[in-house]
């Protein structure tokens, strides 16, 4: 069996034997996040002479490297992650995965790996998502996360540009990141480390930042937080980003309130949830905005009542309130520290979105070629 792209001629190599279904449905009933992983993936491979080649749906398998694998010494590799959601029709959706092969697209030639054609992406993920169709949860707050990713599969420990790379997309039913579900969250301001500086890869979704992050977030579970929050690394004073999580602010109240997120000023990740929200927020009426917001502004935001919410947003968390701050100079609470309205009708309205449950006027949904009753 195969199946053709217009440029790649896919190998179907299905698993003749799959786990029985209650045994699935066991896995499926608490899956965690990241934790268990559904049974095939897809694998294609580029050199520099065949360009993208031997492209295949194959069985879910660990890799066998060669200590010799360039990625594992010198890190020049790239993921994204996505997510389809089980629809109220009982189909399957992905959310904008289009959106997600842009951005794998960038973040690869920022890391001088080759770029994988769009169209070749969202094959792989319709491929997928079709012959593990059964592992997309139900539950509300489950999805299956999908998890693209490249590296330079060159045995070689000279620094360049891998001429051998491999691209895997493989799955996984996944539950709330954050196992407390949209509780708050109280966030640590690290002025000791940096995320990201001009000119690096913090607008690239390579695992390198998020290894040089560890650290920081280590700081702040030390220091009784849930999560880092990174300033920029010159001033350490304009607020970037929340661990893996693009940060928003609310001004105000009701219908009248303005939502603002850090502007993409290369250092951040230039995030698709927050994208979507902003586009969401002007079609519920808020104003909103890309800006910046420094420490001092935050906390006296905070005192003086004008800044009434703060979230976090990413595919994995979807939205997370922040409730509380803490740095090495100040502490302070933002609102009454729970969950604000406009955070959580922002959230609601995303959801609702992505399950099928409301239409979707942006076009964010991309339906599996068939839709599966269980
Ligand atoms: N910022 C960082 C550092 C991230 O890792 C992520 C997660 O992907 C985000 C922001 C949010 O991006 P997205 O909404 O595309 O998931
Ligand atoms: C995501 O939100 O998809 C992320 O990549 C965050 C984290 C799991 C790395």
């Amino acid at each position: 069996m195969s199946s053709r792209t217009s440029s790649l001629q896919f190998q179907l190599n299905r698993v003749p034997t799959r786990l029985p279904a209650p045994e699935r449905e066991r896995l499926l009933a608490k899956p965690g996040f990241g934790a268990i992983f559904t049974e095939h993936m897809v694998r294609i491979r580029w050199n520099a002479e065949r360009g993208w080649h031997d492209a295949e749906l194959t069985a879910y398998a660990p890799l066998s490297l060669d200590p010799g694998t360039a990625v594992l010494h010198y890190a020049q590799a790239v993921f994204e992650g996505l997510k389809a959601f089980r629809q109220a029709d009982g189909g399957v959706a992905a959310f904008r995965p289009d959106a997600h092969a842009s951005r794998f697209r960038r973040s690869a030639r920022r890391l001088a790996l080759p770029e994988l054609p769009e169209e070749t992406f969202l094959e792989a993920i319709d491929l997928l998502v079709e012959a593990d169709h059964a592992w997309v949860p139900s539950a509300p707050d489950h999805s299956l996360y999908l998890r693209p990713l490249m590296y330079a599969s060159e045995v070689s420990l000279s620094v360049h540009p891998a001429d051998d790379v491999t691209f895997l997309l493989i799955a996984s039913p996944s539950g709330p990141y954050f196992p407390r579900g949209v509780k708050p969250v109280t966030v640590w301001l690290t002025e000791d480390y940096s995320r990201a500086a001009p000119g690096g890869t913090g607008a690239a979704k390579t695992g390198g930042n998020y290894a040089g992050g560890l650290l920081a977030q280590a700081q702040a579970a030390e220091h009784g937080c849930d999560q880092v929050v990174w300033l920029d690394s010159f001033e350490h004073r304009w607020v970037e980003e929340m661990g893996g999580m693009n940060l928003c602010f609310v001004f105000g109240h009701g219908d009248t309130a303005r939502v603002m997120t850090p502007a993409l000023t290369g250092t951040l990740l230039p995030g698709i949830t927050r994208d979507s929200l902003l586009t969401l927020g002007r079609d519920l009426g808020y104003e909103t905005e890309e800006g910046r917001i420094n420490v001092d502004e935050w906390r006296a935001g905070c005192e003086d009542g004008s800044l009434t919410e703060v979230f976090a947003c990413g595919t994995a968390a979807v939205i997370t309130p922040v409730a509380a701050v803490k740095s090495a100079r100040a502490s302070w609470t933002i609102g009454n520290g729970g969950p604000g309205e406009v955070s959580m009708r922002l959230r609601q309205a995303l959801v609702e979105i992505q399950r099928g449950a409301a239409s979707d006027p942006h076009g964010w949904l991309h339906h599996a070629r068939v839709s599966f009753e269980r």
